[in-house]
């Protein structure tokens, strides 16, 4: 798979987002080593900060599904990552991002240059 078709995996679960708050529906789609994807989107809650990302809710169902980090290759993203998101991106030593920049362009980095001089534990 491509990253522009993971990209697009992203874009055709976006709708599936639950932000009834900020109307702003956002969809991620994670390639695993093994072939797998992985799909997330935001889900917000009314006590607005309880609200998790699309990419977050992704990386939480592989780990659930059994997926360590390093396990998984790349992410597509409508959105351009938050830094919390971006943190998370780092840990699951992911090796392409694949997302919507501000500019609206599709663009494909790396965790450590959306965050750079990364903290590690
Ligand atoms: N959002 C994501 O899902 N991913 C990001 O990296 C950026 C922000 C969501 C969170 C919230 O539900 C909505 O976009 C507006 O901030």
């Amino acid at each position: 798979m491509t990253d522009g078709e993971l990209y697009e995996r992203a874009v055709a679960v976006a709708g599936r987002a639950y932000a009834p708050y900020s109307s702003f529906d956002v969809g991620a789609a994670a390639l695993a080593r093994d072939g797998r994807v992985i799909e997330g989107v935001n889900v917000e809650n009314a006590a607005y900060p309880l609200g998790i990302c699309a990419e977050r809710t992704a990386l939480a169902r592989a780990v659930a599904e059994g997926y360590r980090p390093g396990d998984i290759e790349a992410i597509g993203i409508t959105a351009s990552p938050c830094g919390g998101c971006r943190q998370w991106l780092v840990e699951f030593r992911i090796e392409r991002v694949t997302y919507r920049s501000e500019s609206g362009e599709i663009v494909t980095t790396t965790p450590s240059s959306l965050l750079p001089d990364t903290f590690r534990f």
